[in-house]
């Protein structure tokens, strides 16, 4: 008898269709579509993601079987992320892992995209020596839609204790990357231009608020009125500093949210500290999170570029373990939009 646990894993909640085969917890492929028509809009355009969902999910489910030698017989269960995310782009991945579990009578797993990012860390390829964090450790969980301090006690058992009042870090990135007429998603530009740029050239507002909670929304209003005055007495303004203004924005936004970690860190006594989503890959962020692990003042754990932005292997090694607890999901259970950990 076969005794092999393989999970097939599918992520369809914002603008990348993904899909994952993890088998006894060692990952074997993770295959991503993503979507450049949003690239025109300076942001995700819903109905536009929905459609190329349905375009891309039968050919890359199938890529990602076959990249693991995998045929549909030997799948043990689908995990698909439930919610949260865009109502039209789940829909499209939660009824084909639906349908495929039915056809193939296989249990469907229910994986919450957020626990997907912050269980990245445990994602293993075959052979590879990999450091996993010890429970409880700290996530911080920064990406286009949030920004968030989590305590992970177990894989299933997780509470955020500081999150963003308004903006998520990503989603400042992205609107000071727009209001300086770069391109969409901007935290990837920015990073780019600001390795060229001086940190400490031009100074921003930094919020005051109580406790472990994020706010960005006074830093983007305070780039957008510095650049307003800016270009009053010269239009140039932005293209001649373009590289200090990502590099003192970068900075800014780095270090809000390196200080409420540290906070965080202090108060809770936790020194195994986490970084995920997609603006866990920006490079200054990533060098303040090495400082501190090369201090001695934490053991850090930093996800690899691949695991940053949204893919199904996350989705995959939470469905492992699920699976290994036989925790379930009824058929009928609907996507959600939105939902906490
Ligand atoms: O986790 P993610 O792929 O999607 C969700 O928000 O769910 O994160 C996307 C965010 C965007 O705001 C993007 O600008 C930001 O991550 N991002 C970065 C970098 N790469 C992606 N931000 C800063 N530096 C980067 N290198």
């Amino acid at each position: 008898m076969n005794n092999d646990i393989v999970i097939l894993a599918i992520e369809s909640s914002c603008d990348d269709t993904s899909a994952a085969v993890i088998k006894n917890g060692i990952l074997l492929s993770n295959v991503t579509a993503g979507q450049e028509a949003h690239q025109l809009y300076g942001g995700v355009v819903p109905e536009l993601a929905s459609r190329a969902h349905q375009q891309h999910i039968l050919p890359v489910v199938d890529t990602a079987l076959k990249k693991a030698g995998i045929t549909q017989e030997d799948i043990s269960a689908i995990a698909v992320t439930l919610g949260p995310g865009l109502m039209g782009s789940l829909l499209v991945g939660v009824s084909f892992a639906k349908g495929l579990a039915i056809a193939l009578g296989v249990p469907l797993i229910e994986v919450n995209h957020l626990q997907g990012h912050i269980l990245a860390h445990f994602l293993k390829t075959e052979g590879e020596e990999l450091e996993t964090p010890p429970y409880p450790y700290l996530c911080l969980m920064v990406s286009g839609g949030n920004s968030q301090i989590v305590r992970v006690d177990a894989y299933n058992k997780m509470g955020i204790i500081g999150q963003t009042i308004d903006d998520a870090a990503g989603e400042a990135m992205d609107k000071c990357s727009k209001v300086m007429g770069f391109g969409y998603p901007g935290g990837p530009i920015i990073d780019k231009l600001a390795r060229q740029g001086n940190p400490t050239a031009f100074q921003f507002a930094k919020p005051n608020i109580p406790n472990y909670d994020y706010s960005f929304s006074g830093l983007k209003t305070s780039f957008l009125y510095f650049l307003r005055d800016q270009l009053k007495d010269n239009p140039n303004f932005i293209e001649e500093n373009k590289e200090d203004l990502a590099a003192s924005l970068e900075k800014t936004i780095v270090d809000i949210l390196m200080k409420k970690l540290e906070k965080a860190a202090k108060d809770t006594g936790i020194k195994h500290v986490a970084l995920a989503g997609g603006v866990s890959a920006n490079t200054a962020l990533r060098t303040a999170f090495q400082a501190k692990g090369e201090s001695g003042q934490w053991k850090i754990y930093i996800p690899k570029f691949g695991y940053t932005t949204d893919n199904a292997a996350m989705i995959a090694i939470v469905g492992y373990f699920k699976f290994l607890d036989k925790d379930f999901c009824p058929i009928d259970k609907p996507a959600y939009s939105r939902t906490t950990l």
